[in-house]
C-alpha cells in the first residue's frame, strides 16, 4: 500500500467531513413506516448537493448510494421499498462516497423511536468502543494487526461475536485498496504502520454466533442464527502521533 500525499489526503478529508455532515441529519430521517429505499433516496439527494460520488453505485451491479442492513442483517442491506422501519429497529446505515476522486467510508449505527432495547443498545455501544480502540492504534510503528486484535479482545470481553467473513480495507482513490484489515488477528503481527496510510476500519458484531450468510440476493449479509448484529465505521488517516478520523466532525 501507498502512502497518501499532502494533496490526496486533503480531498479525503473534504470527503470525509462532507460525508460525516449527510450522517447528522440521519437521525430524523430514521422513523416509522420510512423505507429503506426511501432513505437510500433521500441520501442521495445529500450526495449530489455536495458533489459527493457514490461508489456504491454501479460496483458489481449495485443500484444503490448507501447499504442500509436492519436488525439480523450484518451489512450490504440492500435499500427496498418493502423494507419498511419498525419501532425498535436497529439499523446500520453505510456510505461511501468520493470528492474530487478520493473516498471517505462511514457507517452508523440508529435505532428506530426512542426506547431502543438494552440489549441492543449495548451490542451497539460496545462496536463503538471496539471501533475506538482499533482506530487507536493506527498509529505509524504500529502493526496491522494491532487494529484487528484490539477490536476482537474488546468485542469478546463481552461475549460477543466478530464477523471473519468481511473485513475493513484501505482506501483512496478506490472504496476498496489493499491491505484488508480484519476486525479479528494477533497483536504484533501484520505489516507496519506508516504515516499517510488511509483505513477504512469496520467491526461488525453479532449477539451471539459470528456466522453468516448470503441472501439470495447475493448481497444482504444475515447472521446464520437470525440473531442482531452492529455495525460502524470510519476512515482514518495513520499518523506518527495518533490516528486522525476523517469520517467525524
Ligand atoms: N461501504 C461498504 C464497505 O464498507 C461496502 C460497499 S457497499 C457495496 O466496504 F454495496 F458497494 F458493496
Ligand atoms: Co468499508
Amino acid at each position: 500500500m501507498v502512502v497518501k500525499t499532502i494533496q490526496n489526503l486533503q480531498k479525503m478529508r473534504e470527503a470525509g467531513r462532507l460525508l460525516a455532515d449527510i450522517f447528522e441529519s440521519i437521525p430524523s430521517k430514521i422513523q416509522v413506516d420510512v423505507s429503506t429505499a426511501a432513505l437510500d433516496s433521500w441520501i442521495e439527494g445529500e450526495l449530489i448537493k455536495r458533489q459527493l460520488v457514490s461508489q456504491s453505485k454501479g460496483y458489481r451491479g449495485y443500484r444503490h448510494v448507501s447499504c442500509i442492513s436492519v436488525n439480523n442483517v450484518v451489512v450490504h442491506g440492500v435499500p427496498s421499498d418493502s423494507i419498511i422501519l419498525q419501532d425498535g429497529d436497529l439499523v446500520k446505515v453505510d456510505v461511501c462516497a468520493a470528492w474530487q476522486g478520493y473516498c471517505a467510508d462511514m457507517a452508523r449505527c440508529f435505532f428506530v423511536g426512542n426506547k431502543p432495547d438494552e440489549k441492543l443498545q449495548h451490542l451497539v455501544t460496545v462496536a463503538y468502543q471496539a471501533l475506538d480502540k482499533g482506530i487507536a492504534k493506527a498509529v505509524e510503528g504500529n502493526r496491522l494487526f494491532d487494529i484487528s486484535a484490539a477490536i476482537q479482545e474488546h468485542v469478546e470481553k463481552f461475549g460477543y461475536g466478530v464477523v471473519r467473513d468481511f473485513a475493513g480495507h484501505g482506501i483512496g482513490k478506490n472504496m476498496h485498496e489493499n491491505p484488508d484489515v480484519p476486525n479479528f488477528g494477533i497483536a504484533g503481527t501484520g505489516m507496519r504502520l506508516k504515516a499517510g496510510m488511509t483505513f477504512a476500519i469496520e467491526p461488525m458484531i453479532t449477539q451471539e454466533s459470528y456466522e453468516i450468510y448470503i441472501d439470495s440476493d447475493h448481497w444482504t449479509v444475515k447472521t446464520k442464527d437470525g440473531k442482531y448484529a452492529a455495525h460502524v465505521e470510519d476512515t482514518v488517516v495513520v499518523g506518527k502521533n495518533g490516528p486522525e478520523i476523517l469520517t467525524r466532525l
